[in-house]
């Protein structure tokens, strides 16, 4: 698949997940508690650009379903992305300004909103799957277990605190490692997995998934590291020099910049393939791997 072949399947997907985000945030006609979606609808429905959910649809196709079946457990994972990143941008963390393109969430709702919309869209991820009627029950639960170990301390929390705990040290690479496979690698891998169980794709797949995911998320991570030296705010829609700010280590601070885009190089080439068994089926996901090496925003 070519390049514009994929940017056009994927800029349809951004519509269709953009659509569902907003059906799923909106508030009952009865809820007394309505600013709060305000608040969730401010950080989810601001111009992400839908990574996660956009891999479980294309697993979930890969995987022989339909993908639309797929489509609310998407969008219950950039649920818990959008969280992420509310949390992760506040000032007992990462302490960031922009997000998306506008004022991080605390900077327009203050903190203690911005904290309580983070804890919101956890809950209203969870209810997202457990409502879901495009699935069978079995799946939706190996879907659910899926998020909740990957996006727990298990996984992206574990990596958040190891990120946090780095602030200022020296780290061996082996911990450098291990931060990135927890705060961004698991919830990618929970993406691509939850499409596959969706479909309820056999173990060869999921295997499958799971080392596209782990390559894909190091290599990801790893360009979100150098367009933190190198890359434009405008274009990222949030401040760049922010690692550095904070004292981070990260792929560049410890490898440098040729350092860091051999390792996304080869990771990426890692992703692509892993996904040999999949073989034409995969078309988009290597396509997509691809495109988000270059990427730049
Ligand atoms: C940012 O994720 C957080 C990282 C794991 C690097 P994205 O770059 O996917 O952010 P959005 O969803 O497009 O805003
Ligand atoms: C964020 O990593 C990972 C999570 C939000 C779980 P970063 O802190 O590098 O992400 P950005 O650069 O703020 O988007
Ligand atoms: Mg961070
Ligand atoms: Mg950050
Ligand atoms: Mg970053």
């Amino acid at each position: 698949m070519d390049n514009a072949a994929m940017k056009s399947i994927m800029s349809e997907w951004q519509g269709i997940i953009e659509r569902r985000l907003e059906e799923l945030s909106r508030p009952s006609a009865r809820s007394p508690y309505a600013p709060i979606y305000d608040t969730v609808r401010y950080s989810l429905l601001n111009a992400g650009k839908r990574i996660r959910p956009i891999l479980t649809l294309e697993f979930c196709r890969a995987a022989g379903a339909d993908p639309m079946t797929a489509l609310d457990c998407a969008c219950a994972v950039e649920m818990i992305h959008t969280y992420s990143l509310i949390h992760d941008d506040l000032p007992c963390m990462d302490d960031d300004d922009f997000r998306r393109g506008k004022p991080s969430c605390h900077k327009v709702y203050g903190e203690a909103t911005a904290l309580l919309a983070g804890d919101a869209l956890q809950s209203m991820s969870a209810l997202t799957i457990a409502s879901c009627t495009t699935a069978p029950a079995d799946r939706l639960l190996a879907a659910s277990a899926e998020l909740a170990r990957l996006d727990g301390p298990e996984g992206m929390i574990g990596g958040q605190l190891i990120d946090m705990d780095s602030e200022g040290k020296s780290i061996s690479v082996d911990t450098l490692r291990a931060m990135v496979t927890g705060k961004t690698c698991a919830l990618i891998e929970a993406a691509c997995v939850i499409g596959c169980r969706i479909a309820g794709a056999d173990d060869k797949v999921i295997a499958a998934a799971r080392d596209y995911a782990m390559n894909l998320g190091l290599a990801f991570q790893i360009i979100d590291d150098i367009l933190d030296v190198e890359g434009d705010p405008k274009l990222l829609g949030k401040p760049v020099a922010s690692d550095a700010g904070n004292e981070k280590s990260n792929y560049v601070s410890i490898m440098g910049l040729d350092g860091a885009r051999r390792f996304a190089k080869l990771y990426t080439d890692n992703a692509i393939a892993a996904l040999a068994p999949m073989g034409d089926s995969a078309d988009f996901l290597t396509a997509f791997a691809a495109y988000l090496l270059g990427r730049v925003s």
